[in-house]
């Protein structure tokens, strides 16, 4: 499949889909508390994505019941959220959400604290994030998408957990998943070579202890086998010739 770069004009549209996608984030952030439920999340962010004139586009993608991914503790990715899933103190949770705007798609995921958490969980929502932005460093024009695969791995093996292998960053744009796949773990060819205007999601998605996953029955969710918690973090990313662009955010609001 070949890899489309993108127009200024395009990127424009995917900018405002990442900007609409923070905010409803924000929102969801706000709301995480013992008690809530992982339903209620998921309106907040539906419901904040609609006001501000995106289309939730998890909804309905391959079936996914919901706008949000919501995952907690030993959920990887795909959590579907639920009435009867209340959130404790101690828990973590993973927010992962596409919004499409004018047609062009914006991904992110983020995991959250709720009430006090252990420094072990603690450190590992940090490393998760600080190994999306090892992958960044590497966003320039000339690498190859294994360069980015190699560095968000290192980072999460230097600091004693696992990369998922069976789920991968993406390229993004007109479709939710476009082409090419964004390891989060190094392989023999190192794919494609980055160009300007290619536009990708990079996902870390770390295990506290061994890689291996399961999927439940739902056929969503993907939990890890051993049980141990897990994080997730991501944002969609432009390259240009300089440095790289990161598409979902918005001003204000910590990346
Ligand atoms: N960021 C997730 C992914 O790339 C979003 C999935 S939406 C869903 O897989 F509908 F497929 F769940
Ligand atoms: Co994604």
């Amino acid at each position: 499949m070949s890899i489309g770069l993108k127009s200024k004009g395009e990127v424009s549209l995917m900018l405002e889909a990442g900007r609409i996608l923070i905010l409803a984030m924000e929102e969801m952030r706000k709301a995480i508390a013992p008690g809530i439920t992982t339903y209620e999340i998921d309106k907040i962010g539906e419901r904040t994505m609609k006001d501000l004139g995106g289309v939730p586009a998890c909804k309905g993608y391959g079936g996914f019941p919901a706008a949000v991914c919501v995952s907690v503790n030993d959920e990887v990715v795909h959590g579907i959220p639920s009435k009867y899933r209340e959130l404790k103190d101690g828990d973590i949770v993973s927010l992962d959400t596409v919004t499409a705007y004018q047609g062009y798609h914006a991904d992110a995921a983020r995991t959250y604290a709720v009430g006090k958490i252990s420094a072990e969980k603690e450190k590992l929502i940090r490393v998760t994030k600080e190994s999306f932005f090892e992958g960044l460093k590497q966003c320039v024009p000339g690498n190859r998408i294994g360069d980015i695969s190699r560095a968000v791995f290192n980072h999460i093996v230097k600091n004693g957990f696992s990369a998922n292998r069976y789920y991968t960053g993406h390229g993004i744009g007109e479709e939710m998943h476009e082409a090419p796949n964004v390891p989060n773990f190094p392989r023999f060819f190192k794919g494609p070579k980055l160009k300007p205007g290619m536009v990708i999601c990079i996902e870390p998605m770390v295990n506290m202890g061994d890689h291996e996953v399961e999927l439940l029955d739902d056929d969503w969710t993907a939990v890890t086998a051993d049980g141990s918690p897990a994080a997730h973090y991501e944002n969609t990313v432009l390259i240009t010739k300089d440095k790289p662009v990161i598409l979902t955010k918005a001003q204000g609001i910590d990346i």
